[in-house]
């Protein structure tokens, strides 16, 4: 309900709360856990690591933020695209700029084209695009895989208009698509989502595509096939107990990630005020730890300090993109402490501890527990504090409540 205190009344208010229903009920819908973590087959994707989403989509998405209230609009969107420069989100490796719904008028042209909404975007989306690309960044835009968008008004859908709304999207240069699941009239997810894949390819514009079924229909079991990322639960929330809820339920589908096509715990809740800058750092840590695409949700506008170090720290942002494509995964879980391991391309491996409980724990591990050839000593670089220090072979840190030591150890030479 955050965005109630934030925005407002406006016009809208029905819009969002209808949006907000719909992410409850997908949150249910997710609940059931994932089927058994079969192992993929990496090479029948046949995505390869320098195609699309190579590494994990960087970017922003309003709907964390904003969700449907009158903020979200041209202004925003282009002085977002702005701070992507200002601030240097850009060079950290942050490209998309993407709307999520309410962009649209509730019904077609008598073409059938969508209309973009004149109050939010009075100069259309194709003037927005062009802004973001103006910046050297890329544009992405949303809609749903049924009749009408998750959002209470309920903006127009493409299930049946799959090519021409395709076609509108690459004209208006759209570079990403997120394609949700909501009023999907029971049809098959993997009919619905590739008549989509189809309908983007037939555009000729390469356009990364994100699918958004929640992870209802094992998506990692046929999308790598479609897309580049599909959401793996429901929708997060700004809380602790949300982030958690996710990340539980995305670990166990550590196999399933790699350069083209990720696993998508959901966008970054990282600024938004519903948890502290200690769990802002979990978050964004065990994100990257999991290859998620890092999608900011937050205000740039109103971020404050402490928001920008944490999505500026490049890295950690070096783990997410590590060309080797690998999604950690879990060494150790017990008592609320967690050791969670990702190979890197250089032979690196990057060990996060993250400490769960609501108490100081220390927390133990080893490299060559962590998969690393033994060698004489390990070099453990803090990604947070920036500090250095070497160890023979243990892993040990006293890790705060909610906190998250990681460390990049890289094996060296005796002195
Ligand atoms: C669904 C999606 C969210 C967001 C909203 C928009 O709930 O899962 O990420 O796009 O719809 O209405």
């Amino acid at each position: 309900m955050r965005q109630f205190l934030r925005s407002p009344v406006g016009r809208r208010r029905h819009a969002a709360l209808g949006a907000l229903s719909a992410a409850l009920l997908c949150v249910t819908a997710a609940a059931a856990p994932p089927s058994a973590a079969r192992a993929p087959a990496p090479s029948a994707t046949g995505k390869a690591a320098d195609g699309p989403a190579a590494t994990p989509p960087m970017g922003f998405n309003n709907w964390n933020s904003t969700h449907c209230g009158p903020e979200f609009n041209e202004k925003m969107v282009k002085e977002i695209a702005d701070l992507f420069l200002a601030k240097g989100l850009k060079d950290a490796g942050y490209t998309y700029v993407n709307l999520d719904d309410c962009w649209a008028m509730p019904t077609r042209d008598p073409q059938g084209r969508l209309v973009p909404d004149p109050i939010r975007f009075p100069h259309g989306i194709k003037a927005v695009a062009d802004y973001v690309h103006a910046k050297g960044l890329k544009f992405g835009i949303y809609t749903s895989a049924g009749t009408r968008t998750c959002s209470d008004i309920g903006f127009p859908g493409a299930l049946g208009h799959e090519r021409s709304d395709a076609r509108q999207f690459a004209d208006w240069g759209v570079d990403y698509l997120k394609y949700d699941n909501c009023n999907n009239q029971g049809v098959d997810a993997r009919q619905r989502y590739t008549a989509m894949r189809d309908a983007l390819r037939a555009t000729g514009r390469p356009i990364t595509y994100s699918i958004c079924e929640w992870g209802e229909n094992a998506p990692w079991e046929w999308a790598a096939e479609l897309g580049q990322s599909w959401r793996t639960t429901g929708d997060i929330g700004d809380t602790w107990a949300s982030m958690l809820d996710i990340l539980k339920k995305n670990l166990p589908l550590a196999p399933y990630a790699g350069p083209g096509h990720w696993n998508d715990p959901d966008m970054l809740e990282v600024g938004n005020g519903g948890m502290t800058d200690t769990e802002y750092r979990s978050h964004f840590t065990l994100w990257a730890m999991m290859a998620a695409p890092l999608l900011i949700g937050t205000d740039l506008r109103t971020a404050s300090p402490q928001t920008y170090d944490i999505l500026r720290n490049t890295d950690v942002i070096a783990l997410d993109q590590d060309p080797l494509g690998r999604q950690a995964t879990v060494l150790d879980s017990d008592g609320g402490r967690w050791t969670l391991v990702k190979e890197l391309a250089n032979g690196d491996r990057a060990v996060a501890l993250f400490n769960e409980s609501d108490h100081e724990q220390r927390i133990t591990t080893g490299a060559t527990a962590a998969g690393l050839p033994a060698a004489p000593r390990y070099r453990l670089r803090d990604l947070w504090q920036r500090t250095d220090r070497h160890t023979t072979d243990e892993i040990t840190v006293t890790v705060p409540a909610h906190a998250t030591v990681v460390y990049r150890v890289t094996p060296e030479k005796g002195d």
